[in-house]
């Protein structure tokens, strides 16, 4: 049956790269890839057009979808909205309204790069590191929130920080499955010395490690956690941790990688269903001028291609071309250093295709 791919290219340099990666998944097509792509519209795009930053039609398309392709969310333009209607509230909202809470975000060193990175070669030299964010609950989603005004005048602004034992086990357990066929290890970040909803985070993957005798599982705190990831980030494996701080530390394990317009990622749901976007946002920027890094994107669409579509050598295939074009020596501007060719966004997208 053919499979429905939803693209949503969004704001700033969303369009420009994801159709770098489509035009990978329509070569595929011509060779019998059973796929349709059809196109929504996300984010300050989608308030332009239509007053709302997730109209009910994109919505009512990505739930229909086997897959979504998802280009970058924001810019300066709609910072200034009300905050129930900016760009990123498409963006969380599609994540929540499908149900996307596991998002996987692999950071792997492509030895091509290693001198991109502002770490030391050897400190990231092979690394390969899986993040594994909460993305449906935490602080992004619990209620109460907002900003009120106090008794004596003075505006307040909140958010709640909710973790259920039950929204903890099914991040545990992809987790789990996840470093099963790695390593075989997880740590867990929280920051149970200070809050309750991450003590409770703690005990319940403490638990749940039980049934499952074959991987090591530890803890660290978010603060340590991040010192880690610049100091050694090579002793991590599989990292589990919440919304936000997924969010931060995936940024960071970002730049371990060289430039955080390689890191793809992928949110899945209960069935596997999923939702696939480079980690980086909008960079309005450097919006239309043909210079944004598409390897998170393509990356992403060969993540879709392994964990939705079923289709892994497919997926080896985009990730060997990405490597064959580093080894090439052809680098966009983010990844560029002396004795490089530079490349624009378009033409680092045809070398890809071409050596597929
Ligand atoms: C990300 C982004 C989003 C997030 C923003 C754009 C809402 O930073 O996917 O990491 O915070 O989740
Ligand atoms: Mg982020």
């Amino acid at each position: 049956m053919t499979k429905k791919i939803v693209v949503l290219p969004g704001d700033g340099i969303g369009p420009e790269i994801v159709a770098e990666a489509v035009k990978i998944l329509e070569k595929f097509r011509e060779e019998g890839l059973d796929i349709n792509l059809e196109y929504g519209l996300i984010g300050g795009a989608a308030y332009d057009e239509t007053g709302t930053p997730l109209p009910a039609e994109t919505l009512e398309i990505s739930k229909q979808a086997d897959a979504i392709l998802l280009g970058a969310v924001g810019g300066y333009k709609w910072e200034s909205l009300d905050i129930s209607v900016r760009p990123e509230k498409g963006l969380l909202g599609i994540r929540s309204e499908l149900n996307l809470f596991a998002n996987l975000r692999p950071a792997i060193l492509y030895p091509q790069l290693a001198d991109a990175s502002t770490l030391k070669a050897e400190v990231v030299a092979g690394l390969d590191l899986m993040i594994v964010r909460e993305l449906t609950g935490g602080i992004y989603f619990g209620q109460p929130r907002g900003i009120r005004t106090l008794d004596n005048g003075e505006k307040q602004g909140f958010n709640t920080l909710v973790y259920r034992e039950s929204e903890i086990n099914r991040i545990g357990k992809v987790a789990f499955d996840i470093a099963a066929k790695r390593q075989g290890r997880v740590c867990s970040v929280d920051k149970a010395n200070v809050l309750e909803s991450t003590e409770l985070w703690r005990e319940t993957m403490t638990t749940l490690s039980k049934s499952y005798p074959d991987i090591e599982l530890s803890h660290m705190y978010v603060d340590n956690a991040a010192m880690q990831l610049v100091r050694a980030p090579k002793q991590f494996d599989v990292m589990v941790t919440t919304n936000m701080f997924g969010d931060i530390l995936s940024d960071c394990a970002s730049m371990l990688t060289g430039s955080i317009g390689m890191l793809p990622s992928a949110s899945l749901d209960e069935n596997s269903k999923g939702m696939y976007e480079p980690i980086h946002g909008s960079a309005p920027d450097i919006a239309g001028q043909n210079i944004a890094n598409p390897l998170a994107t393509i990356l992403s669409a060969a993540m879709m291609l392994r964990y939705t579509l079923d289709e892994a050598s497919m997926a080896d295939r985009i990730e060997k071309a990405v490597s064959k074009v580093l080894d090439d020596g052809l680098r966009t501007a983010d990844i560029y250093s002396t004795g490089m060719t530079k490349v624009s966004t378009s033409e680092m997208g045809d070398a890809v295709l071409a050596a597929l």
